[in-house]
């Protein structure tokens, strides 16, 4: 669906206001159908994977989900949460890791929210919690093919410093992206 006609049917005007919070248990399920959406085969995650992943030590996910004034229809007094809103815009894993380095595991917004800064929020936010525990760089993985994921990166002042070829289980080569804190 293209943005109009997501905005349209969500009701928003001009954007999508939303807010970051800590991932809750129930959330999993909806995050594991983000990342199967985000995700080709090989690339996206099993629902074991997903779960060790935010499970790491030194892990932290954060959810950027629409705050209720941002769901609400303008001109609609009526309730705010429609089966068809979304109930999550997308979500972050990052990892402290011993080495003072952290790591971005996954970034992943659903097509249907991208383009609105949900995330730009997400990085930005899980940054700074890496800086104030002490990290003093982020690496992350992207696949060499992942065109818009490293136009956004690059917007976000991350630098390619190696490849492993083929890193995902598809064969497709990764980068090792780097930005410093
Ligand atoms: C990469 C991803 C997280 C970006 O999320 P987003 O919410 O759309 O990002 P933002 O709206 O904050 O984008 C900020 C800027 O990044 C750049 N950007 C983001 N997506 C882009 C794309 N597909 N093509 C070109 N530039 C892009 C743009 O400069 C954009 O600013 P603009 O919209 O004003 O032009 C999202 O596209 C996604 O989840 N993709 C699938 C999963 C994935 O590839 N994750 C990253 C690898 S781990």
């Amino acid at each position: 669906m293209g943005r109009p006609e997501y905005l349209k049917r969500h009701g928003y005007n001009n954007g999508v206001e939303f807010a970051l919070r800590e991932f809750r248990r129930e959330d999993f399920e909806s995050l594991w159908r983000i990342d199967q959406e985000c995700f080709a085969p090989g690339i996206a995650y099993s629902r074991l994977e997903l779960a060790a992943y935010i499970r790491l030590r030194g892990a932290f996910t954060l959810v950027a989900e629409p705050t209720a004034s941002g769901l609400k229809k303008p001109g609609n007094s009526g309730p705010r949460f429609t089966e068809n809103s979304p109930k999550l815009l997308g979500f972050i894993v990052a990892q402290v890791t011993r080495r003072g380095v952290g790591h971005i595991l996954t970034i992943d917004v659903p097509s249907a929210s991208r383009r609105f800064g949900v995330g730009s929020r997400l990085l930005a936010t899980a940054e700074e919690r890496l800086r104030v525990a002490a990290c003093h760089s982020v690496e992350l993985e992207t696949a060499v093919d992942n065109a818009g994921a490293l136009a956004f990166y690059k917007r976000h002042q991350y630098c390619v410093v190696k490849t492993i070829p083929r890193y995902y289980t598809n064969g497709v080569d990764a980068f090792v992206l780097e930005k410093e804190l």
